[in-house]
């Protein structure tokens, strides 16, 4: 008897997201699960794929995005879907659209200005809200969402420039146990920043408590990722101990000529924490990071691109070092006349990134910046970055470990049930590209770039991507963690 799928894939190579070695198979899918995986030559589908040998790869799990805003205002989802991924994990670097912070005076808070700076989508009170509006306008990818500490100290203390009081403490762990409830699968804190820097260990404990019962995760942009940054790994591990919970490093790296080559050190430390409780970490693939601009980071990079500026929006996507010497001032007036702005920073080293990136236990996140007007190149290039430029052209590592580190590791992680495996009965969550072409096309120099090599994204079992352009569905659901 031959059945018949609502889409067959042929002659697919599936890598499977585990890390198995590539298989030959066709794929049949119904609704929004793989229903079989094998030779499916007698059955027949109402859309049929032949990829002729070319791979069927877990569609790709972005674990660290600012896409809070994205997913509402631009549902397309066009500079992740393009390059294969299926789902984002929002709200990460302790900002999250939702609960709304007090009404703004003058301007967006940075780092929330990184995802809007009018403060218009500053709207919902609440986080169920936001799930709300994210579940009755879905976007094309899935989403699982944290709620970010800086959000939530914004919402509940009139300054930031000091610790939390018992009764703010309160209120925060109130709204995470809201969040919490209303589906977000942990809380994001971002240390770094000048809104959270403030924030004592203890602080961020009390208000991260629900996650305990909740079985949430605990992700950060720790305090400090260059001199301090074996104080900062101990704190990270510190808050995961007392709630007992998961933590994810974000975007690990070491920053600063003084610190190149101490991520032989940090993973080292990591992994011993490994064998002591859940630990993870993400990273992207770039030797330089993106941010609000700022003269300290500025003053510690060799070199720095400006993202946007509302003081002198023509010179987005410009070098700082010449706009400084076009308008005759040093680089600090200059900042003050680009402010509020954001930047690309050169301040890592390549063999850190790569040594980070090859870790076996290092998932691959984004940090891309969806609203700048010239964005890191991250945010349209990571993921076939990995797989053409660390992969194929490096040989950092195989392919199937480049898929691992996106999807089935990326799931497992942020029990993300079901999702980053291509086995019968998972969700039908599918990246189709052709391991030959696949890469980045964007650069430093052009940014909004698709990528190359990927034909065909599927979500839920519905085509959102499709010879090179938005297939126009959106079917992506917000996910809850373990469920
Ligand atoms: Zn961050
Ligand atoms: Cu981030």
């Amino acid at each position: 008897m031959s059945a018949r799928f609502d889409l067959l894939i042929r002659n697919a190579e599936v890598i499977d997201g585990t890390g198995a070695p590539r298989f030959a198979a066709d794929i049949g899918i119904r609704a929004d699960r793989i229903e079989r995986i094998g030779n499916l030559a007698q059955d027949s589908g109402s859309l049929e794929i032949d990829l002729g040998g070319r791979v069927a790869a877990p569609g790709f799990i972005d674990v660290h995005t600012h896409d809070d805003r994205l997913l509402l205002s631009d549902r397309s989802m066009a500079p992740k879907v393009s390059q294969g991924v299926t789902t984002v994990v929002a709200g990460n670097c302790g900002i999250s659209l939702a609960p709304a912070p007090q009404p703004f005076s003058a301007g967006v808070t940075p780092p929330l200005n990184l995802l809007d700076d009018t403060g218009d989508w500053f709207r919902f009170r609440d986080f169920a809200s936001y799930v709300q509006a994210l579940e009755s306008q879905p976007a094309a990818t899935n989403c699982a969402l944290l709620v970010g500490h800086t959000t939530l100290r914004l919402a509940t203390m009139d300054r930031t420039d000091r610790p939390a009081s018992p009764s703010e403490i309160k209120a925060m762990q109130q709204l995470v146990e809201q969040s919490l409830a209303a589906g977000a699968i942990g809380v994001s804190t971002g240390l770094f920043y000048e809104p959270a820097i403030s924030a004592p260990p203890d602080e961020v404990i009390e208000v991260c408590r629900p996650l305990t019962r909740h079985r949430g995760v605990y992700c950060t942009h720790m305090r400090c990722e260059g001199d301090r940054i074996v104080d900062s790994l101990e704190e990270t591990f510190r808050v995961g101990r007392e709630l007992d919970v998961p933590v994810i490093i974000s975007h690990h790296k070491v920053i600063g000529r003084a610190n190149y080559g101490r991520s032989a050190e940090t993973l080292a430390i990591i992994e011993h924490a490994m064998s002591r409780q859940t630990v993870c970490l993400d990273c992207y693939p770039y030797a330089a990071g993106s941010t609000i601009l700022s003269a300290d980071r500025a003053a510690t990079s060799e070199r720095v691109l400006v993202t946007w500026s509302r003081g002198m929006p023509e010179h987005a996507g410009r070098e700082l070092a010449t706009i400084t010497a076009e308008l005759g001032l040093s680089q600090e007036q200059a900042i003050e006349r680009l402010l509020p702005a954001g930047a690309i920073y050169f301040r890592m080293h390549e063999d850190d990134v790569q040594r980070i990136l090859a870790f076996e236990p290092t998932m691959i996140g984004s940090d891309g910046l969806p609203h700048d007007d010239a964005p890191h190149p991250r945010l349209w290039g990571t993921f076939p970055r990995v797989l053409g430029h660390y992969s194929r052209s490096l040989g950092l590592f195989p392919l199937e470990r480049a898929i691992h580190k996106m999807t089935g590791l990326s799931a497992r992680n942020f029990g993300l049930t079901d999702r980053g495996v291509v086995t019968e009965g998972a969700f039908a969550d599918l990246a189709l590209f052709d391991p030959a072409t696949v890469d980045a096309g964007a650069t430093y120099e052009s940014p909004l770039q698709r990528a190359k090599g990927i034909d065909t994204v599927i979500v839920n079992g519905r085509l959102v991507w499709r010879d090179g352009q938005s297939a126009g569905e959106q079917p992506g659901r917000v996910l809850r963690r373990l469920s």
